[in-house]
């Protein structure tokens, strides 16, 4: 085993921080009484804060894939029409679980450079005179690229069409890391896990619901059981859940909230944009290019990193492991071997980055991948400068 703290720098799961990992670590205690009543109330309420909104969230013992799932059964019915965008590998498998579901995908084909196509949303919306789309299903922070779409351009899309459809986020790698707001935005059912910006295990994921979802679930007929909102909302209403919860888990998003609400949500949105801003940052020292094509739509809680060609960035990431214990995204699906993800989000600060981008730079050196130096130099620039500035800040104040 090497020494020190082994760098998890892949997009999520992320660095689970020791204040988590304590709360967890405590005996499981009786799902069906008063202490869990009080941990339940906490933490649906928590979530809600966290999601921006006034209506019921629903938490899964499932991971992200099962939010998913819960978000597609629970509101529509066999045959419906969803509009998706191809903005990546997790838009891609949100589409195909669609699919299996019984569900009719009408797809708007990207290149997984960009975020979805608000105008191109808006476009099939109007020319759907019948309304045969019953949600658009969009992701939020494409995991496997490190786009972010702007959620409220979708929004003013399906408004600007005057279509009815429900409106589906998936923001697996983007709660708790990217500003987000369910009720403001007019998301109906916006889909979350565990493991990314709320600094917890996998194993834990989320349904935020809308009123329209809501009452979509009234009538909705793909079959589900485990996923059913109606009974987890009516347990939940009294602090239980209608089977056995991931009571250690919920001790560690109790904590979780608490450790994100000291911070202050807007702070810790700044906190990934100042990373997200750093390692670019680094990129472009490098001479190396970032994935994503539009500056608009930079992810804050990673970025994708394109290889020279020649290079296989599975070799790359494989040096860096070997010599320094970082583990860095892989390029998925298409992408293999492509691009490198640089993962800058959740329990994460200035020197973890600074750590980070000094094995990258020395893991290009290992690997001899043709770069210029001054990557972590450029990013420490930037982190110094921040610095600076806030402290003005702070004595001006
Ligand atoms: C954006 C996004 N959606 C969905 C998923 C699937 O979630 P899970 O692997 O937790 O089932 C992931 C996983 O990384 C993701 O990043």
């Amino acid at each position: 085993m090497p020494a020190g703290r082994h760098f998890l720098q892949i997009p999520g799961p992320t660095n689970v921080p020791d204040r988590v990992l304590r709360a967890i670590d405590r005996p499981t205690i009786d799902h069906r009484g008063p202490e869990f009543q009080v941990l339940a109330k906490g933490v649906l309420e928590g979530m809600k804060r966290i999601f921006r909104t006034r209506h019921p969230v629903v938490i899964y013992p499932a991971s992200g894939t099962g939010a998913w799932e819960a978000a597609l059964v629970n509101t529509l019915s066999p045959g419906d029409k969803v509009l998706m965008s191809e903005t990546g590998h997790f838009a891609a498998l949100w589409q195909k679980m669609a699919g299996r579901l019984g569900l009719q995908v009408e797809l708007i084909p990207g290149d997984w450079r960009h975020g979805a196509d608000h105008a191109e949303i808006e476009k099939r919306l109007a020319a759907d005179a019948a309304h045969a789309i019953k949600a658009v299903c969009v992701v939020h922070n494409e995991t496997s690229t490190g786009v972010t779409t702007r959620i409220p351009l979708v929004r003013k899309a399906v408004d600007n069409a005057k279509h009815p459809a429900l409106l589906m986020v998936d923001t697996i790698s983007s709660l708790a890391s990217i500003d987000y707001r369910h009720d403001e935005w007019g998301v109906d059912v916006t889909v979350g896990g565990s493991q990314k910006g709320l600094m917890l295990p996998p194993g834990l994921s989320f349904n935020a619901t809308s009123d329209k979802a809501l009452a979509a679930s009234k009538t909705a007929q793909l079959a589900r059981s485990f996923w059913d909102w109606g009974e987890m909302i009516a347990a939940n209403a009294n602090g239980w859940f209608p089977y056995t919860p991931a009571t250690n888990l919920l001790y560690g998003l109790a904590e979780a909230i608490a450790m994100l609400e000291e911070e202050g949500l807007p702070n810790v949105f700044a906190r990934h944009d100042r990373h997200a801003e750093a390692t670019r940052r680094a990129v472009r020292a490098w001479g190396l290019e970032v994935l994503c094509a539009n500056p608009d739509e930079y992810s804050s809680s990673l970025t994708a990193v394109v290889m020279p060609a020649g290079h296989d960035s599975d070799k790359f990431r494989e040096a860096v492991l070997q010599h320094f214990d970082m583990s860095l995204g892989m390029g998925l699906a298409k992408l293999k071997g492509k691009i490198f993800r640089i993962g800058h989000l959740g329990d994460f600060n200035d020197l973890t980055l600074a750590g980070t981008l000094a094995g990258v730079e020395m893991g290009l050196e290992l690997a001899a991948v043709p770069h210029r130096k001054g990557g972590l130099q450029a990013a420490l620039d930037h982190l110094g400068e921040q610095a600076r500035k806030a402290s003005a800040a702070r004595k001006a104040a």
